[in-house]
């Protein structure tokens, strides 16, 4: 699409999105913020790794049994017992990785529960989750499909709390030997002849707290003590991530770093963005909720870059080659679970708040490349800021996920520095910076940059200097939705979804576009 001017298109794509016609008393609040950007489009030297995408998916109320798994003799259209509909929707999202079976439940899990004929395993219970029997019908062999069938890398997260090193590293041996074997041959029994190949092992998750309630110094030796056993088999490298940080847990990186140093390939953090900030017995509605449970969420979002930030500087001190990768593996929003639901099963709806906090999320991550080598969103069906809901045979894809499909173009695209003076976003007198951006070259040589504005009331026009590069054509594509608690449904899946974008236009050194209030947005320039 050529580039339009935009005089008279921005109040024309206010129209086409569905918001209401301007009363006269509002227009004051209808009028533009005022930010500037620069992207130094010669200058990118970091790339944006493709694994900052991806997903994580636990045996926790929905997640897999019912969002991922539903068994061979179901109704619902199936393959291998995987949801088709899940794995076609997931597919176009592109998701380079998926972390499982936990969380919580990893340090419980007993792989050798979850192989061979699927009626003679184990019923157990998932402690962590509900309390609710745990029947041991999606294992090793059906996530590995899983992953088969939506293109993703699997990344195991190993039992450190509860189970053994020996069992680790027959796990590891399971999956990934070529020899003749004891495990291997276990493995081809159970109808797998070739290994798998699996590129990211966790050793341990939160060993702070549901992972053994371990100190950073107990765990460091569990970390090398466990690592040594985790083998590379031939024809399999693996990347070995340790379990990291509780968001402001500065402490932990410190130890880790010195007492672990470069034996991990990656290290952990986990930080969720919840409304109260830290309250987590009224942590707030996920569709119910004013401007404040606006404002409050996305200024707890914008946290993760100062976390990121001050994780990172900890690691350059110990590792300046930044060799060792930050692998945010559990990121997202927390709310109170729906009425009605079960309150260990963490399912909450997701909104075009939820779209901004991922908008916004990713755009940090993509600017601190250089260091954070993979993140995974918690979690990919039913629980949390999920990417997708299901009930039974229903399903419907979350404004979240949009956000992921339309920021696809920067997978394994090299970062451009910009540089943002962003407009406030004033509430209540609080402020945080109203728009958010990073800005990508793919291989193909087309620039992507991801705004968002979070503020729900006001559009931002940004007036961008596009050093190294000339605009020829642009094109865009937006999410947004009248109202800020805006959501998907099992009967109304297209209330939020992406439409085309054009309210921009090129000028000599860059390009000028308006975002509307509450929006993310996605330009491509040839
Ligand atoms: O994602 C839900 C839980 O949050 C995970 O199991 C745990 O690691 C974290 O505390």
């Amino acid at each position: 699409m050529n580039a339009k001017q935009f005089g008279p298109t921005l109040l024309g794509s206010f129209l086409i999105l569905g918001i209401q016609p301007v009363r006269a008393d509002d227009t004051a609040a209808l009028v533009p913020t005022t930010n500037t950007l620069v992207i130094h489009a010669g200058e990118g030297k970091n790339t944006i790794s493709r694994n900052i995408y991806g997903q994580f998916s636990e045996h926790l109320g929905h997640c897999i049994y019912g969002g991922v798994w539903v068994g061979t003799h179901s109704k619902i259209p199936n393959t291998r017992g995987i949801r088709n509909d899940v794995v076609a929707a997931l597919k176009q999202i592109q998701i380079p990785v998926i972390r499982w079976p936990g969380g919580c439940f990893a340090d419980q899990y007993h792989w050798m529960d979850g192989i061979g004929p699927r009626k003679q395993r184990p019923q157990t219970i998932n402690t962590t989750w509900g309390g609710v029997v745990e029947d041991n019908q999606f294992g090793t062999h059906e996530f590995l499909d899983f992953c088969d069938q939506i293109g993703a890398a699997p990344y195991i997260s190993g039992n450190v709390g509860s189970g053994t090193v020996e069992e680790l590293a027959q796990w590891i041996e399971y999956m990934t030997a070529t020899t003749n074997s004891v495990m291997s041959n276990l493995r081809r029994e159970n109808g797998r002849k070739e290994p798998w190949k699996i590129p990211f092992v966790g050793i341990g998750n939160e060993s702070w707290g549901c992972g053994g309630q371990m100190t950073p110094e107990f765990y460091s030796d569990n970390f090398r003590r466990y690592n040594e056993f985790v083998k590379d088999y031939p024809g399999n490298k693996i990347y070995r991530i340790a379990s990291g940080s509780n968001g402001d847990d500065m402490n932990w990186t410190e130890v880790l770093m010195r007492n672990v140093g470069t034996r991990m390939n990656g290290l952990s953090l986990h930080y969720y963005t919840l409304p109260s900030g830290n309250d987590w017995e009224h942590k707030g509605s996920a569709t119910e909720f004013s401007e404040a449970g606006w404002f409050s969420t996305l200024n707890h979002a914008w946290h993760m870059n100062d976390i990121v930030t001050r994780h990172s500087a900890i690691m350059d001190r110990y590792d300046p080659q930044k060799k060792v990768g930050l692998i945010v593996d559990e990121w997202g929003t927390w709310y109170d679970v729906e009425p009605g639901t079960n309150p260990g099963f963490l399912y909450q709806q997701n909104t075009l708040r939820d779209a901004l906090v991922a908008g916004l999320t990713l755009n940090i991550f993509n600017r601190h490349c250089d260091r954070v080598k993979m993140a995974c969103i918690a979690q990919l069906a039913n629980v949390l800021q999920a990417m997708v809901l299901t009930d039974n045979e229903k399903m419907t894809v979350t404004p979240s996920y949009w956000v992921f499909e339309m920021y696809a173009v920067h997978h394994d695209a090299t970062l451009l520095p910009s540089d943002l003076q962003s407009a406030d976003y004033n509430f209540n007198g609080q402020k945080i910076p109203a728009v958010s951006v990073s800005a990508s070259r793919d291989p193909a040589g087309r620039i992507h940059v991801s705004l968002c504005n979070l503020n729900p009331d006001r559009p931002a026009e940004v007036t961008c200097d596009l050093q190294g590069a000339k605009a020829q054509k642009i094109s865009g594509r937006i999410l947004t939705a009248p109202e800020m608690n805006a959501h998907n449904t099992f009967e109304h899946p297209d209330n939020v979804k992406p439409a085309e974008f054009d309210a921009f236009r090129v000028t000599d050194n860059g390009f000028v576009t308006t975002l509307p209030s509450k929006s993310v947005v996605v330009l491509e320039m040839d």
